[in-house]
């Protein structure tokens, strides 16, 4: 048996969280990335992962012509098989668009992270960034949580904040957001190492 936690990232897509966490875990003595899990077979975390010699695995989403919800839970049976081969204990979510089931939930209790670029309780869902833009905040901010059953509601164990400048597009607006997630989300796997479990109380 592994000594060391072993945890799994999950992204969908450009994988910039990822790669933060990658990189901040190659100083950790007490965890190990030991999987990134996509269900995107095209998704540019694979390349990112692939410099740290970490196992990938895509497990696409099939759609057949079963009712949705069969559809969901054969997928995360393929998931959590794959977990649990790999003795993986934590999970952390790193851009993965798709929405946990209860029942995948209860298969890892508190064991399941998320980064989500709002300030939460404000602009949960997809679209942290472009909606809390199109409101018009002054500041906004990156929360990193439990995953809960449901829409980024789980317990808030770090947040921070960041101003919009008047002369800020979308895109810095986005681009000073994942500066700030790259930071954090670092911070939370560090804690991680050092404590072997999280708490919001390590962050206050
Ligand atoms: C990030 O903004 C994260 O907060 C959100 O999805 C985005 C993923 O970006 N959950 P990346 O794939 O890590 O670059």
């Amino acid at each position: 048996m592994n000594k060391k936690i072993q945890i799994a990232l999950f992204a969908s897509g450009n994988g910039s969280n990822a790669h933060a966490l990658l990189k901040a875990a190659t100083q950790c003595k007490n965890i190990e990335i030991a999987l990134v899990l996509t269900d995107k077979s095209n998704a540019f975390v694979i390349e990112r992962t692939k410099q740290f010699k970490v196992k990938t695995e895509v497990v696409e989403f099939e759609r057949t012509a079963a009712p949705y919800r069969k559809d969901k839970e054969s997928h995360e049976k393929k998931i959590l098989d794959i977990c649990h081969k790999n003795c993986i204990q934590w999970i952390f979510l790193a851009g993965y668009m798709r929405i946990l089931s209860s029942h995948f939930i209860s298969q890892y209790p508190e064991k399941i992270i998320n980064i989500h670029p709002s300030k939460l309780p404000d602009f949960p869902g997809p679209k942290g960034y472009e909606d809390a833009f199109s409101a018009g905040v002054k500041s906004s901010g990156i929360t990193i949580h439990f995953v809960d059953e449901g829409i980024d509601s789980g317990e808030i164990l770090l947040q921070e904040s960041f101003d919009r400048d008047p002369d800020d597009t979308l895109e810095t607006f986005k681009s000073k957001g994942l500066k700030l997630e790259h930071l954090l989300y670092p911070k939370v796997l560090n804690k991680l190492d050092e404590f072997g479990e999280l708490k919001r109380g390590y962050f206050e």
